[in-house]
């Protein structure tokens, strides 16, 4: 399916990124600007015959036509036959979205809406502190989304529990004071070991300090009847429908600790930011279609030059948790081994995510992104100006940096350069091997996604282009993007393990290395 591609990857030779600056138009014509926000993406090798090559591969691939069948509804989660419409809670203009011909968008209205009233309630209350217990796609999201927008919370303290190691659950609960303290039970469906466990500890907590829990839980789920098992009233449950993934649940009930901090109308804006993105992803012809150029830019390195991993790099403090959560976007979504059909994936499936903002990344791993033997292709986000007025000079130094890396991933340091400024330090064969110490070789590639200020309605901008991202991607590499069967068998295995751990069965049938590790678990244990 890449043959074109790899010819043309074969045929770069060593032309250097930094050459196709000739031509003085390069910028723009490798720059998309939409949605006042820049995506660039002239700092890559990707040239006018590899991105034609590159849109010819997205038309064969019928990545429109997939496009419209997942935002009319059609069932395009084909192994678990579920609609993916994560779209239509962003839908505020209502357009009718229609499931096996009912219109979903009155429920989800009515939902949004019920939420905004809980939401004006609480925060007109005494409540301080509000605890959202979910894990995964029940966290990641409002955690990435309420450190996002600190400038705009005008609401309740939000802590965001999700780890089964119950120290997560005591450092958060030591903050709280249990009569002014409300708790989110944010999952799916509502069976995830980590958040039921939470969840148990969180009503114990507040009957050990002698608070009725009465008022004191909310669910977030798809699965309304097991929250009412747990002890929620109808009242305090925001359901949603299977056709929402974990992943990508954060618009609706899951952002709700999202909409306690930052406030209803805040909320709208983040939607509303994200539906616009929508909007341009329908619309768009794909050769001006920043999703699909994002996604074919990712093709390109990953499929094609067989680069494994892309850095996220934020210049952007308060988007610290962004790279987790692309993590789990992009590799829940893309990491699968075979297509829809059930074959072996013929090539590399999607690539492995990880990052750190920008610039606490330089003083880490960049090293290894500069002059490391594999090519890291970086992805730079960082916003024209920041929130702190009085503190532009740091603004100033953020944008410098950003900009300063990617020149420098491009440009290098040729040996010629590095010994002419070493060359008053050493002589010989010893500036020579200084010299080598400080050559970079460059022609390494790079985006940079910029935009005006991180404000809630450029968040839900920024995370809706990276989900249609993973869908054309997705789409390319033939995979089923909204299921994620990888996941289950560890937590199989650790439902089974828990009677070993406890000491409630022995470890006969592990192989040597489980039984030996639960052996060294059971002499340390705590008595
Ligand atoms: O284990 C993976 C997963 O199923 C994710 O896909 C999901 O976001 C997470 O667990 C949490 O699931 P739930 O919201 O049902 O608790």
């Amino acid at each position: 399916m890449f043959e074109t591609l790899k010819t043309l990857a074969k045929g770069l030779g060593d032309r250097r990124i930094e050459d196709l600056f000739a031509d003085v138009g390069r910028a723009d014509a490798f720059s998309l600007e939409a949605l006042g926000m820049r995506f660039d993406y002239a700092k890559t090798q990707i040239d006018d015959d590899i991105r034609a090559a590159l849109l010819d591969l997205a038309e064969s691939r019928d990545v429109a036509v997939r496009r419209d069948a997942m935002f009319a509804g059609q069932k395009i989660n084909e192994t678990e036959g579920r609609a993916v419409l994560h779209t239509a809670l962003r839908n505020l203009d209502a357009r009718p979205v229609l499931v096996e011909g009912r219109d979903v968008m009155p429920g989800v209205l009515d939902t949004l809406a019920r939420m905004e009233a809980l939401a004006n309630e609480i925060r007109g209350s005494d409540v301080t502190d509000v605890v959202n217990i979910g894990i995964g796609g029940s966290d990641l999201g409002p955690v990435m989304a309420t450190l996002a927008l600190a400038p705009y919370h005008d609401g309740p303290r939000c802590h965001f529990v999700s780890n089964v190691d119950g120290a997560d659950i005591a450092d958060t609960l030591r903050r709280c004071d249990p009569a002014r303290t409300v708790f989110i039970i944010a999952s799916k469906t509502f069976t995830t070991i980590e958040t039921m466990t939470n969840a148990e500890t969180a009503k114990r907590w507040l009957a050990d300090k002698g608070v009725d829990e009465a008022g004191k839980f909310i669910a977030l789920s798809s699965d309304v009847a097991r929250a009412g098992a747990f002890g929620i009233p109808p009242e305090r449950c925001f359901g949603f429908a299977d056709w929402v993934g974990g992943r990508y649940s954060v618009w609706g009930p899951i952002g709700l600790s999202l909409m306690l901090a930052i406030g209803p109308e805040g909320f709208t804006a983040f939607l509303r930011g994200a539906e616009a993105m929508d909007r341009h992803f329908v619309e768009a012809p794909l050769a001006a279609n920043m999703p699909v150029l994002l996604a074919l830019v990712g093709i390109w390195h990953n499929q094609v030059l067989g680069h494994a991993t892309r850095a996220v790099l934020p210049y952007d403090n308060r988007l610290s948790r962004l790279p987790a959560y692309l993590q789990q976007l992009e590799m829940e979504s893309n990491g699968k081994g075979v297509g829809m059909d059930g074959a072996a994936l013929p090539y590399d499936s999607g690539p492995i995510v990880w990052g750190e903002p920008g610039t606490n990344g330089q003083h880490a791993f960049y090293q290894l992104i500069h002059q490391g033997t594999r090519v890291v292709p970086c992805e730079f986000l960082v916003a024209a100006q920041g929130h702190e007025p009085d503190l532009r000079h740091h603004h100033d130094l953020l944008v410098a940096n950003c900009l300063a890396q990617s020149e420098a991933l491009m440009r290098g340091r040729s040996l010629d350069e590095a010994r002419a400024r070493v060359a008053g330090q050493f002589e010989g064969d010893e500036l020579d091997r200084q010299a080598r110490h400080r050559v970079f070789p460059g022609n390494r590639p790079s985006t940079t996604l910029i935009y005006p200020l991180l404000d809630p309605e450029t968040l839900g901008k920024i995370v809706a282009l990276y989900e249609h991202r993973v869908f054309v991607e997705g789409v390319i590499l033939g995979i089923n993007s909204y299921d994620q069967w990888g996941v289950e068998l560890g937590k199989e295995l650790a439902t089974a393990l828990g009677p070993l751990v406890r000491g409630e069965a022995g470890a006969g049938g592990k192989d040597g290395s489980t039984a030996a590790l639960l052996r060294f678990a059971h002499t340390h244990k705590a008595t």
